[in-house]
């Protein structure tokens, strides 16, 4: 069976770009991503999705009200026939709705080892704390923020002479490898939720 994947995005979309490039290349086998949804217009990430020939929806969040907005996105979700939601730099509170809808069905990447930095500029958050070990996480989505059981993380150490930009960018070097590889356990249907244990079967 091919799993149907739709992507939210709200920029850049190198996440997206990773795991696009990770089917293609079979990484991810039996899995294609039918549709891609941006809460911007020119989130570059619509442009990657049509470069790939892959729908691509903007919906305007200054169109509807919260419940509306909810209510089309999961009008698109339902006529991909999605089967895996993914959040790839999606900068919107997912309403629970849709997270109700989709239960287990729905992943996140965050740039912290969680559940240290939630919520905006982990990166900063960290570098300013002033951690040795920063990282990030693959984590299901439930009604929190950032708060869902843990797939996977990937930690990278805090270098002296690192500036946030540089910290930044290591950290997405990993975010681009545990993303695809979390997506592809969960097509290969090798991840059982234990309660906040995520048992990857690998
Ligand atoms: C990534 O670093 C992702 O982890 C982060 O936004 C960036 C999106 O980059 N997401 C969050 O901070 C969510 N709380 P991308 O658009 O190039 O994938």
């Amino acid at each position: 069976m091919t799993v149907k994947i739709a992507v939210l995005v709200s920029g850049r979309g190198s996440n997206l770009q990773a795991i696009m490039d990770s089917i293609e290349k079979g990484y991810i086998k039996n899995a294609t991503i039918n549709v891609v949804i941006s809460n911007k217009a020119n989130a570059y990430a619509l442009e990657r999705a049509r470069n790939h020939g892959i729908d691509a929806v903007f919906l305007d969040p200054g169109k509807y009200d919260r419940d509306e907005y909810d209510r089309a996105i999961l009008n698109v979700l339902n006529q991909y026939e999605t089967d895996l939601l993914l959040l790839a730099g999606y900068f919107r509170l997912l309403g629970n709705k849709i997270i109700k809808a989709y239960r287990n069905r729905i992943m996140n990447i965050h740039p912290s080892l969680l559940p240290a930095f939630k919520g905006l500029h982990a990166q900063k958050q960290a570098f300013e704390y002033g951690v040795k070990v920063a990282g990030c996480t693959v984590h299901f989505v439930d009604e929190g923020l950032d708060s869902g059981p843990i797939i996977l993380q990937k930690c990278v150490p805090v270098l002296t002479g690192d500036t946030e930009e540089i910290l930044t960018a290591r950290i997405l070097e990993q975010e681009h490898v545990i993303y695809p590889e979390a997506v592809r356990l969960f097509t290969e249907g090798k991840l059982k939720i234990e309660g906040r244990n995520v048992v990857t079967g690998i």
